[in-house]
Formats: structure tokens, sequence, C-alpha cells
């Protein structure tokens, strides 16, 4: 995609985080905006952020469980904004707790959220996007939709599925010669909410994403003020990543250097690598933060 000026994207999760840094740096593109999110306050202070950059916005909040509301909304955001170019799923958040301590609820609760409701939203908007001479759909996996962790089995099985879903999905639009691009997203440690939003089952200062990030907290609420503080990205490097390389036409995003090193030991080392992950905090100096 050459440019987004005079398109239409949609952000879900546009509340926090990555979502709302893509929804700043889009409107500074002449992008109008479609944002969605369950919370919202944080969704109408992401407007407020936006409000003077002459930029079409509406606000959306809904649960992206509701199955009935995602049928529904690409012929509400037609209705408001004529066209719709680009979806970005975006929203998400994590379950943390061991096999054993996640029940059934759980696995829905999570499911729905990371991997039900992009497959959903990616196959309710796709008649829309392919009558657009250009369209994107930008689905967000992470880090650990490339390798698993202890204590986070619902969350990789949720990015997991989003890596799978996409990577078909993109291969048949090529197929097809379609004008919609289909991009993964895997981000690295991005400093957002998202640890302080997960649903937890159990906490343990040394848990997988806790050595991961570096963190040394004795209460969820310290990790999470750890977690954003100790990223070596920002959400606002994450959304640059993204724009640039759609613009680009790159379809696999790997977001940081801590995300390529990760990706790259995983595949040298696919049976010793969550050793190496254990030492990690050790090598943080390596990962000077981008801003
Ligand atoms: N931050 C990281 O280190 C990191 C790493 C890898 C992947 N990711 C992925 O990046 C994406 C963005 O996360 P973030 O880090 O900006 O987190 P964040 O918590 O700052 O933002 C997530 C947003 O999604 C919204 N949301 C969550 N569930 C929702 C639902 N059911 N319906 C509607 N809105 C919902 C939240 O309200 C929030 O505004 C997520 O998919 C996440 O899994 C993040």
């Amino acid at each position: 995609m050459k440019n987004f000026k005079n398109k239409v994207a949609l952000i879900t999760g546009a509340g926090s985080g990555i979502g709302r840094a893509l929804a700043i740096q889009l409107a500074d593109s002449g992008c109008n905006l479609a944002l969605v999110d369950w919370n919202e306050k944080t969704l109408k202070e992401t407007e407020q952020m936006i409000r003077k950059k002459n930029v079409a916005v509406s606000l959306h909040f809904f649960d992206l469980r509701e199955k009935e509301k995602i049928e529904s909304l690409p012929e509400e955001i037609i209705e408001i904004h004529k066209q719709i170019d680009i979806v970005i799923n975006n929203a998400g958040l994590s379950i943390i707790g061991k096999v054993d301590e996640v029940n059934e609820d759980d696995w829905q609760f999570g499911v729905d959220i990371l991997l039900n409701a992009v497959i959903q939203m990616s196959t309710v908007f796709l008649p829309y996007l392919q009558k657009r001479p250009e369209a994107a759909i930008v689905n967000v996996s992470s880090i650990f939709g490339l390798f698993s962790v202890p204590k986070q089995s619902i969350y990789n099985v949720g990015k997991f599925g989003v890596k799978a879903f996409t990577e078909s999905l993109s291969l048949e639009m090529e197929m097809s010669e379609s004008p919609v691009e289909v991009y993964c997203v895997f981000p690295g440690h991005i400093g957002t909410n998202i640890y302080s939003s997960s649903r937890f089952k159990s906490f343990e200062a040394d848990d997988a994403g806790a050595a991961i990030f570096g963190a040394n907290a004795s209460t969820i609420e310290e990790a999470g003020a750890q977690f954003k503080q100790n990223a070596p990205s920002s959400p606002e490097f994450a959304a640059k990543t993204i724009l640039k390389n759609i613009k680009n036409k790159n379809k696999r995003i790997l977001i940081g250097f801590d995300a390529k090193f990760y990706d790259l030991m995983s595949r040298l080392f696919p049976k010793n690598f969550l050793k190496i992950i254990w030492i990690l905090p050790f090598f943080r100096g390596i990962f000077k933060p981008k801003k």
C-alpha cells in the first residue's frame, strides 16, 4: 500500500498501547478512522488525542466476543465512512496460568478474543476490501505466536492460530491476485498495559513472561509497571514499524530487535531455546530502548 491518505482504517483495541499509537500515526497521515474497543473511557481518550488532526473518526464500543456485533460492523462502517480500506486486528490480552490452573471459561474467553474475533473480522470485511483498488488486513500475533512459554498456553494457542490463519489468507490473496494485502505482525516486548490487563490465575515473580522482560516484582501492579518501563520498544515505535512495513509490502512484520533475536534463536535452537530465555535478563543491555 503506497500511502494512507484519504483511506479508511479500522483498528481494534485502539484505546491503549499499539492500537492507540497506530490511530495517532494513521491520523497524521490523513487516514480516516473507525476505532473499536470495549473500554469506552480509554477509547474516548484516543479520540481526544486525534481530534485536531482533520480526519473523520468513528468510535465503536463493544466486546469482540460479540459475534452479531462483528457481523453487522462492515455495514455500519460503510454507512458512516462510505468505504473501508484497512482492517487492523490488534486487540488482545493474556491469560496467565498453568494448564491445570485455567478452566474451560478461560479457554473460551481467551480463544474467542485472541483468535476467533480475528478470523471473524477478517472474514466479514474481506468482501468489502476486495472491492477497493488497494486494501489491507493486518493481524497482530506475537513472538509468542512463534514459540511457546509456560503459563501462557491460551495466549500461545491464540497467537499461533493468528499466524496460521493470516499466512493462509495471505497466500490465498496472492494466488488470486486480489488487491487485498495481508500482513502478520509479531511484536517483541512493547511497553503497553497488556501485562496489567491480563487475567491472572496465579502470579509468581519468576514467570516466563517476567523472565523475558526482566521484572522482579512482588505484585501484579508492580510487574505491570515494570513490564511497561523495561520494554525495549515503545508503542509508538511498534506503530511506526507496522506502517513502514505495510508501505514496503513486507507481509511478515517482526517488531523490535528482541523479536528478531527470539525468532532467530527459536529456529537455531528449537530444543534449548527456553533455557536461553531464562538467562536472557543477563543480556538485557543489548536491548536498547527504541523510542
Ligand atoms: N505489548 C507487548 O509486549 C505485545 C507483545 C506481543 C504482542 N502484543 C499484541 O499486541 C496487541 C496490542 O496489545 P497492547 O500491547 O497494545 O495491549 P494494551 O493492553 O495496551 O491494548 C489492548 C487493547 O485491546 C482492548 N481489548 C482487549 N480485549 C478486547 C475485547 N474483547 N474487545 C474489545 N477490545 C478489547 C483493550 O481494552 C486495550 O485497549 C495485542 O494483540 C497483543 O497481544 C503485544
